[in-house]
């Protein structure tokens, strides 16, 4: 209920919009409106800023205190077929689906849940005919048993006084679990057994280089940013002079062909990700890994999102990537998800050598405990690396070697989402008339706010429009402001709560003869007198 609103004043206020909604929209794409590409910019540069530019964190490695470079990239987005044969992502760099015969619709294999249910089936003549079990399913819903009892109610041509004839057994568990589908309804059919085997489905978008190319000339849009990072590795260390440990950061678009993009932005086709790649000594890398866990975590409180509705989770080892030594998510209580589940911001990976090795030298498997090249049955190597050295040299240590990999990355439209929705407010304040009125604000942290100040002039005449956009003008060299003389001044106030405008200034009759103005505060609604020339500081200062 809350997210249709979050939604909808999302398309009205203008943060987000269908892609090419003119034309019905285009599943998994999404535009950001005026405001939308202000609070996702506020977002990237507040990480960006605190992370790389004025990042002087001190920590102890070693038994030693010292700070750690860091520096950015923007790699581009299409990069040499190799680098993902050599990354993995070639082969294995995907999800199951199947599909429903019936209703033409395709699902994630892991998303599709049910149970067994045992019920007589009505016959064309209404009357209840053989007894039969079958296994109905639906995709994670808020209340999966409700949704599961429709979907048996609506089969068995039953009606809802007639539950307590459906006999369930067993707990709710994914298809992926059940030896065959011929007894599996699937969440929109009317008949059972009409899933399909489940099939591999490379989540990468290929692209064909050239005007005459073909296959052979095939491409692909990055699925991460960090694949650029890597390639990159010995270029920043030559230009930059930097010594391990130190950081890349990049942030940029990718793209995955994802199976069921669902929950507004949360899993789209197109989304930014903001990503580090944090390169440091073997010996110290789990050191760094906890660090950057932490780090990240404390980062989406600062700016404003509720410890109670995150979660800092380790991953089991069954759930680590072929090469990862220990990953944490950083998750968050979106409010489409069902009562008590996380959703994902951030994973924090530690991935070895894995990155830098496989560009050295090609596709890389685990064998037991090691990493060693994938080959083909003729002992070749299955792809190839750069052959490059992409070694570090320590001139102080005199130590050669492969630095290790934690990877902090962030997803800018699920940070994005999650600050919006952990913003929406509602709450009731008095009107001129003295009567409360429902009050719909979004509390941003006022560093990723997308106006921090709005100006209006009481009324529109008396010179008090005049005095105004002096004061706009002020305001527009320092911060983003608005400027608004439409309505009565509640109204406006009410606009801009709607828009989590921090700030509001109010110029009136006594500005004109003594050049103060009213500051109102978004959250505690209190308005305060100060002189005009004070504005400006007193934003900084409160900003
Ligand atoms: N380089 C590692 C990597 O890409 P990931 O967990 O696949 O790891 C990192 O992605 C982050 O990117 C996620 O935590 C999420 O915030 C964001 N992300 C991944 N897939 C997404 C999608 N389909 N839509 C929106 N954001 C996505």
């Amino acid at each position: 209920m809350q997210m249709e609103q979050i939604v909808a004043l999302c398309k009205r206020r203008g943060f987000l919009f269908q892609s090419s909604e003119i034309y019905g929209g285009l599943n998994g794409f999404w535009d950001y409106g005026p405001l939308g590409v202000l609070l996702k910019r506020n977002v990237k540069d507040a990480w960006w800023n605190d992370m790389i530019t004025s990042h002087n964190e001190l920590v102890i490695s070693n038994g030693a205190p010292g700070t750690y470079d860091m520096t950015g990239l923007d790699s581009s987005i299409i990069m040499h077929p190799q680098v993902w044969k050599c990354s993995g992502h070639y082969d294995l760099f995907h999800d199951y689906m199947v599909d429903c015969r019936e209703s033409k619709k395709r699902y994630r294999y892991d998303h599709v849940i049910g149970r067994f249910v045992t019920a007589k089936k009505r016959g064309e003549d209404g009357k209840p005919s053989t007894e039969i079990r079958i296994f109905v399913t639906t995709i994670e819903t808020e209340n999966t048993q409700s949704a599961l009892e429709d979907a048996a109610l609506k089969f068995f041509a039953l009606r809802k006084k007639d539950t307590e004839t459906l006999k369930w057994e067993g707990t709710i568990q994914s298809i992926a679990t059940l030896p065959d589908f011929n007894e599996v309804l699937a969440p929109d059919a009317k008949h059972i057994g009409t899933l399909t085997q489940p099939r591999e489905f490379n989540l990468m978008f290929k692209t064909i280089i050239g005007a005459l190319g073909n296959d052979d000339d095939a491409a692909f849009l990055r699925p991460e940013t960090a694949q650029g990072i890597f390639v990159n590795f010995k270029n920043v260390c030559d230009c930059m002079r930097v010594r391990v440990p130190f950081g890349i950061a990049q942030v940029g678009k990718s793209f995955r062909n994802e199976i069921t993009p669902r929950n507004f932005t949360f899993r789209s086709r197109e989304f930014e990700q903001m990503e580090i790649e944090f390169f440091c000594h073997p010996s110290q890398s789990a050191e760094w890994y906890k660090y950057w866990r932490d780090y990240r975590f404390a980062w989406y409180i600062k700016l404003g999102l509720a410890n109670e509705r995150l979660q800092l989770r380790e991953h089991n080892a069954d759930e680590l990537s072929h090469y990862s030594c220990g990953t944490a998510d950083i998750e968050y209580q979106f409010p489409f998800l069902p009562q008590g589940e996380y959703g994902e911001l951030e994973g924090i990976a530690h991935r070895g050598d894995f990155d830098l090795r496989s560009h050295i030298e090609g596709k890389l498997v685990k064998e037991g405990e090691q990493l060693v090249l994938e080959k083909l049955p003729n002992n070749q190597p299955k792809y190839r690396g750069s052959g490059k050295d992409l070694s570090y040299y320590d001139d102080l240590t005199k130590e050669r070697y492969i630095p290790h990999v934690i990877e902090p990355s962030a997803g800018a439209d699920r940070a994005t989402l999650a600050f919006l929705c952990e913003a929406y407010n509602v709450d009731s304040v008095p009107d001129e008339k003295g009567q409360l009125q429902e009050r719909v604000y979004l509390k941003f942290h006022p560093r990723i706010a997308p106006i921090k100040v709005a100006v209006f002039p009481l009324v529109k005449k008396d010179g008090m429009p005049e005095a105004a956009t002096e004061i706009y003008s002020e305001l527009k060299k320092n911060f983003s402001a608005f400027y608004d003389d439409k309505g009565a001044v509640g109204r406006r106030y009410r606009r801009q709560d709607e828009i989590g405008t921090p700030f509001c200034v109010t110029i009136d009759g006594q500005t004109l003869q003594d050049e103060t103005i009213t500051l109102r505060d978004r959250d505690s609604l209190k308005q305060i007198r100060l002189k005009k020339n004070e504005l400006v500081t007193e934003l900084k200062n409160r900003l």
